[in-house]
């Protein structure tokens, strides 16, 4: 006679294939990703970026191509970032009509606009020859009141070329504000802000920073990102502030790192809540791929749903149009 145990037997859901993917409870949708792409001034061709193996510097052209292809996959959208040819202290190319990013949101916004949504960084590391995110003080600090005004130019520059949503990143107080009052003064008040709200000063950034041109030429950000070991309630209090200053959507970066915090965000808030898988983590993926001593596909899947499991709706990822075109 059969044994009347295990009477519960949680195998029974897991059995087969078409078993399991019934009763899956994450779903990653090519519409949840957003692609982050570099945009270089005066190259001829892309540039490999040798950090971060199979994503490029892109030129005008190029870039245009990646857009069309991400929207053709189904991605959600497309984060731009910009190098420009030159960089002065104050990243004056950062609000400029005819800088890189403006340019490039010129040639991409109208063609791919209605198809994905075209966002921008919203930063001045990108743009400052010392290669911090605001205004230098004499003495070498961020001036964070000064920095307010240049993120709320870059702004309205890059919604007068097409952008369709800001992201600030600079994690300067108040620049959530500044934003908003300046977009709304300037006949954007249509422009919606995905605050990058629990930013972490995160050694995951590396391999950014080759592909954006933009590591520090003297410190680090560490006195204006978060502590990785500071106090959870810190994250929850930025995505308040930044939400009581307006944001439409916040957002919790680095991912992998992160997912403590970005389940507590998302249980605190109601807005839709994004979450960047950041060049780090893309880089030891590819890395270790490259070696053979891990499944790259299953990785990249596995960590996406960990990220939306953990309360992403949307995920910046530099594998979204390969993976959207897996999963359609
Ligand atoms: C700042 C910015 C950074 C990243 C996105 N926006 C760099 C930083 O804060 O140092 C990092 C993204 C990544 O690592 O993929 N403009």
């Amino acid at each position: 006679m059969n044994a009347r145990f295990p009477q519960v037997r949680p195998r029974r859901l897991r059995r087969t294939g078409a078993m399991r993917r019934m009763v899956a409870g994450t779903r990653p949708h090519p519409a949840d990703l957003i692609l982050p792409v570099f945009v270089k001034e005066g190259i001829a061709e892309p540039q490999p970026v040798a950090s971060m193996p199979g994503v490029v510097q892109h030129t005008r052209e190029s870039l245009r191509k990646a857009a069309h292809e991400a929207a053709e996959a189904g991605v959600g959208g497309i984060m731009l970032f910009g190098i420009p040819a030159y960089k002065d202290a104050r990243g004056s190319a950062a609000d400029d009509p005819d800088g890189i990013v403006q340019v490039a949101l010129r040639d991409i916004a109208g063609e791919v606009g209605d198809s994905l949504v075209v966002m921008t960084d919203t930063c001045l590391d990108e743009y400052t020859d010392h290669g911090h995110c605001g205004l230098l003080t004499d003495s070498g600090e961020v001036d964070n009141d000064a920095t307010l005004e240049r993120y709320a130019a870059a702004a309205v520059a890059q919604a007068a070329a097409g952008a369709q949503m800001v992201a600030p990143s600079g994690m300067m107080d108040g620049q959530v504000a500044a934003i908003r009052a300046a977009l709304d003064a300037n006949g954007f008040a249509d422009i919606p802000i995905m605050a990058y709200s629990a930013k972490y000063a995160s050694a995951f950034y590396g391999p950014f920073r080759d592909a954006a041109e933009c590591a520090p030429q003297f410190g680090d950000r560490a006195a204006y990102q978060q502590d990785p070991a500071g106090p959870v309630g810190e994250a929850l209090r930025e995505v308040r502030l930044d939400l009581a200053e307006g944001a439409d959507a916040v957002m919790v970066k680095p991912a992998l790192a992160y997912l403590d915090v970005l389940r507590q965000v998302r249980d605190l808030v109601d807005v839709p809540v994004a979450a960047y898988q950041v060049s780090g983590e893309y880089a030891m993926v590819e890395a270790a791929a490259a070696n053979g001593w891990i499944d790259r596909e299953r990785i990249i899947m596995e960590s996406l749903v960990a990220i939306r499991r953990a309360g992403a709706d949307l995920i910046l990822t530099y594998w979204a149009t390969e993976v959207a075109r897996r999963l359609s």
